[in-house]
């Protein structure tokens, strides 16, 4: 059971998955406390350690695998100061041997083998006590929830860890009870849906999963959960307690969520009082709807501040906070950008929300992400010049992950 040198996959049977490196990369980028003491469990060809490396040079390695990894790349794994042992992780007295040998780690990194290993009594105990729905006197158990149990054990206090699983392992019928506990016992804060095609030759969907431990009671109990776009950054869908989500994946909140508007979450919606033209006679410098390609990062900086004594009518601008979003304009309805800082006058072709500040985040993330652009669009009237009205702005109903 080896990996190969050139394939991203090894054997099978020893869940010998590589992970393609955007997803690495993008499971470091999640770590929130500076990695000093780091164990990657089941290291394998060093993807997730060599994304750690580089993100946070100064971090001491370890790495462990109880299959043999190609020589070069233990070579080049050496080489970057990272140790490699040979070691069962689900042995029973791994924990326990290599904190004392190594101490407890500042963070724990883990794509683990979506593989089954027997039960007995001890695996039995171990799962259940952590809440797992560890079926009793089931054959086989779950490995990569061992791993998830082991790696607990290794933690400082005051540690993170960030695992790959799959939905199967937490999110499906037979698994909700998992989830809980991962919220529970495992300080899970957030969920991050990786696309189907990453492990397409294992079949599984996966998710990364960032757990930290020691956040207190009143922060435990929340979660939050994103959709990663194959490389193109990730949306956020919302946070959920583990009993929310479930009702979620089941489908009972869709009729009370479907209710949910922009107009119900608080927020306020105007559209700029002239046009661009006029405001351009008057010298005065606004956003219109050819604006937001200026900002490719829907993240706006107005440099000036605003000369409210050359506008022939009092309008208000554009402040900070605000998202502006096109309210004409074939080729431009769909986008969204937020004012970062400063403010701006806006033409009579955009609108502004302002929205409370609670839920001002959530909605600019939905609003410029694929779905909400999808919703503006279902919003368009008008068959040659699209549209959208205020109303209709303000009224329809928000997909059931907003607010
Ligand atoms: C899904 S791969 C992940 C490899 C690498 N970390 C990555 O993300 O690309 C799982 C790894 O766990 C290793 N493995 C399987 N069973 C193990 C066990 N009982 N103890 C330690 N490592 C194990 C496999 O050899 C493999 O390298």
């Amino acid at each position: 059971m080896q990996w190969s040198i050139e394939s991203d996959r090894g054997s099978a049977d020893a869940g010998q998955f590589a992970t393609p490196n955007w997803v690495a990369e993008l499971l470091c980028s999640r770590l929130r406390r500076t990695p000093k003491d780091v164990v990657d469990l089941g290291v394998g060809k060093g993807a997730l350690t060599t994304a750690l490396i580089d993100r946070f040079p100064s971090a001491r390695l370890i790495g462990v695998d109880n299959y043999p990894i190609p020589q070069g790349i233990q070579a080049e794994m050496r080489a970057d100061g990272v140790s490699l042992i040979s070691r069962d992780v689900t042995e029973p007295n791994f924990p326990g041997w290599f904190v004392r040998r190594y101490g407890k780690m500042s963070t724990v990194i883990c794509n683990p083998p979506f593989t089954y290993l027997k039960n007995d009594p001890q695996v039995q105990a171990k799962l259940t006590a952590l809440g797992f729905g560890a079926t009793k006197g089931a054959k086989l158990q779950r490995m990569d929830l061992v791993f998830l149990a082991h790696a607990l054990k290794m933690l400082k206090p005051g540690g993170e860890m960030a695992f790959i699983l799959p939905i199967s392992a937490f999110a499906m019928s037979r698994t909700f009870a998992n989830l809980n506990a991962l919220s529970r016992y495992f300080g899970l804060r957030e969920i991050i849906a990786l696309p189907q095609s990453v492990y397409q030759s294992a079949d599984v969907q996966t998710a990364i999963l960032i757990f930290r431990p020691d956040v207190t009671n009143a922060t435990r109990s929340k979660f939050t959960v994103f959709n990663a776009r194959d490389g193109q950054g990730i949306e956020r869908i919302g946070e959920f307690s583990a009993e929310q989500l479930i009702r979620e994946c089941k489908g009972e909140n869709r009729t009370v969520r479907a209710s949910t508007t922009l107009s119900s979450l608080g927020a306020q919606i105007a559209r700029g009082k002239h046009s661009s033209n006029t405001l351009a006679h008057q010298g005065i410098s606004h956003f219109h709807t050819t604006s937001f390609q200026n900002y490719p990062t829907s993240q706006i900086h107005f440099e000036d501040g605003v000369h409210p004594s050359v506008t022939t009518q009092v309008d208000s601008p554009a402040q900070e906070g605000d998202i502006l979003i096109p309210r004409v304009g074939t080729r431009c309805l769909g986008r969204a950008a937020i004012v970062m800082r400063g403010s701006q006058y806006i033409s009579d072709c955009v609108f502004r929300i302002s929205a409370p500040s609670a839920e001002r985040r959530n909605i600019w993330e939905f609003l410029s992400s694929e779905t909400g652009r999808d919703w503006q669009l279902a919003l368009a009237r008008g068959a040659c010049a699209k549209f959208i009205t205020h109303q209709d702005l303000a009224k329809a109903p928000l997909p059931m992950t907003i607010g």
